[in-house]
């Protein structure tokens, strides 16, 4: 059996670094649920994820962790930014690049009257023209601009900065799905102008599955999408007034938490621009290896700056679902098909059958990369 290859980190990153796996581990012997007692234990939970907050705000760089909701994943945070915002009669523009846990929300609210408008992507690059957004939020009255960060397809960045201010000088409200791009890129969500940001705490991150986070800037209130025990305010019936108990209700993911406070230190330590920079080389190998071998065609924007680590391809002649099991039996893990983005396929015209997405993280290495390359080669000459 050939050694196992990961390169399916944009689904969720592996493998995690080492105190990832000790940190959950720890917490989990240790028992106890945050703000649920005042025992030592619970009060150590507590302290825990106070601390995951802070931690966040930090990596975030933004003063206020109490802004940071703890969720199960980027869709709960979605979810509960749009159902917790729109009301009837808003309009909502968007991109024709999101993710199915944007657009199956949305398309559930249009059915209950909120107006949603999806802008284009350029087909080679999956790009959008910012001046486009801008025109389709002007004519109409706009409530929400909502971007995805980086193409989980086309691993194309969009330019959040420019679009944030620029919302801001036209009273839009600004939100960010930052599931391809948090812990991968620097994001400076103080100097973003963003309202809403939402990201996964298991891809980029390197933290474990069954953790997210939704940051909701100051002066937004939200509705919540669930209503129960938050540990305190006992005696009434209604949710807390305050982040982030008010979003944050039932037991918390303690272990899942642990895991993400262990994995964002590690980050840190690392620093941002490092971890880009490391990606990058890893995006660049990638990219180069596919484009050597013949008949592959590599989508998605040629400037490395354009683009973060989700790379689709396509082999001539094959079906992608097929070139994903040949890879299977050779023990190399790659996602084949629409990767829960069919307009992101429409855009590049690779729907229904959709593209092979290789998505190196933090933690592969260059040899996983030669592995890789050899092993598609390989197959390619035996069937040829
Ligand atoms: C762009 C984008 N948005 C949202 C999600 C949903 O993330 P999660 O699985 O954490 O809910 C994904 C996951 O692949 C994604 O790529």
């Amino acid at each position: 059996m050939q050694t196992p290859i990961y390169l399916d980190n944009a689904a969720t990153s592996h493998p995690k670094p080492e105190e990832v796996y000790r940190a959950v581990n720890q917490v989990m012997r240790a028992g106890a649920s945050a703000g649920r007692g005042s025992y030592q234990q619970a009060l150590s939970a507590e302290r825990l994820v106070f601390e995951t907050r802070e931690i966040l705000a930090d990596f975030f760089a933004v003063n206020a962790s109490d802004r940071f909701v703890f969720t199960l994943n980027a869709t709960a945070a979605i979810n509960q930014a749009l159902f917790g915002l729109l009301k009837v009669g808003d309009r909502v523009v968007t991109t024709r690049l999101e993710h199915n846990s944007v657009t199956r929300p949305l398309r559930a609210l249009q059915d209950r009257g909120i107006v949603v408008e999806k802008v284009p992507a350029d087909p080679l690059t999956g790009i959008v023209s910012p001046d486009d957004l801008k025109s389709c939020c002007l004519a109409a009255p706009t409530r929400l601009l909502l971007v995805n960060h980086c193409s989980n397809v086309y691993g194309a960045l969009q330019p959040i900065e420019e679009l944030g201010r620029w919302c801001r000088e036209q009273g839009i409200l600004f939100m960010v799905d930052g599931s391809q791009s948090a812990g991968c890129l620097p994001i400076n969500l103080q100097a973003l102008d963003v309202d809403l940001f939402v990201a996964p705490g298991h891809k980029g991150l390197l933290g474990p599955q069954g953790t997210g986070f939704l940051y909701v800037a100051k002066g937004l209130q939200l509705t919540p999408l669930m209503y129960g025990g938050t540990g305190g305010n006992s005696h009434s019936d209604l949710p807390p007034v305050d982040l982030p108990e008010r979003l944050e209700c039932g037991t918390l993911n303690l272990p899942g938490i642990a895991g993400l406070q262990a994995a964002v230190q590690f980050l840190q330590r690392m620093g941002i621009n490092q971890v880009r920079a490391t990606e990058k080389q890893l995006v660049k190998k990638i990219i180069d290896g596919l484009n050597s071998l013949e008949a592959v065609t590599v989508y998605g924007p040629a400037d490395l700056d354009r683009r973060g680590s989700a790379i689709s391809s396509n082999i001539k002649g094959y079906d992608p679902a097929e070139v994903g099991f040949l890879l299977d039996q050779r023990n190399v893990c790659v996602r084949a098909g629409l990767h829960c983005a069919p307009d992101a396929h429409r855009t590049i015209g690779t729907y229904p059958q959709g593209t092979i997405r290789v998505s190196p993280g933090l933690l592969t290495t260059e040899a996983d990369i030669e592995q890789f390359i050899a092993r598609l080669d390989a197959l390619l000459r035996q069937k040829s």
